[in-house]
């Protein structure tokens, strides 16, 4: 039985997504952003420091809920697991990657953009997912759209959410949490501007108590 990435997550409503360039930032980011408000990360495999990054958040920051964004193929999967991560996540759906989640119960976030890979999740035993680019393939609406067909299923929404509207996602009934980069963007972690990461995730940390 696969744990929700909810219950993981301990009910986070903003998921911030990271990329990690050098490896020495991932602790101060982790620190920071669990101190802020926020306990669940999501780091990307978009560099070569990634899985580093994730080990050492893991080791050396026990209170932060580690999750791996970008996983795109088997391997990424394998090594995210080893890793020690807590939960996965992809931006989409291939066939491939389907099989290699359907053979492990590690807990992940599916990516969808359309009610048929929704579907085809659902079929596959997933309750949520990931609704990614959300504000290319309809946000809030697209929500609302799917809220009926596919009442059953809860998602993560990234991309495009931004603090203006993100309560208006998470104020949704079929949204259980929003992700996005906007809390701790590139260029402030490559600057170690970590006061202006902290402000930005305990503001974060209000959204969706409503
Ligand atoms: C992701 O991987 O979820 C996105 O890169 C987040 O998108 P954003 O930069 O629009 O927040």
């Amino acid at each position: 039985m696969r744990d929700l990435v909810s219950s993981i997550c301990k009910g986070a409503k903003v998921i911030p997504v990271v990329v990690i360039e050098n490896v020495e930032d991932a602790v101060p980011l982790a620190r920071c952003l669990v101190d802020n408000g926020l306990p669940a990360v999501e780091v990307t495999l978009r560099t070569p420091a990634a899985l580093d990054a994730i080990k050492a958040i893991v080791n050396e920051v026990k209170d932060c809920i580690v999750g791996v964004g970008s996983i795109l193929s088997e391997e990424q999967l394998k090594a995210s697991i080893d890793a020690g991560a807590h939960f996965g996540v992809s931006p989409g759906t291939s066939e491939t990657l389907l099989n290699a989640l359907k053979a492990t119960d590690w807990p992940f976030l599916p990516g969808s953009g359309t009610v048929s890979e929704m579907m085809t999740l659902r079929e596959a035993g997933f309750q949520e997912l990931k609704m990614f680019p959300a504000s290319i393939v309809g946000g809030v609406g697209m929500l609302k759209a799917v809220s009926g067909p596919v009442g059953d299923i809860s998602f993560c929404p990234t991309g495009g959410v931004k603090p203006e509207n993100a309560e208006e996602y998470l104020s949704q009934k079929n949204c259980f949490a929003v992700g996005g980069t906007w809390i701790a963007p590139l260029a402030d972690v490559n600057a170690k501007n970590w006061d202006a990461i902290a402000e930005r995730a305990k503001a974060a940390s209000k959204l969706g108590q409503a």
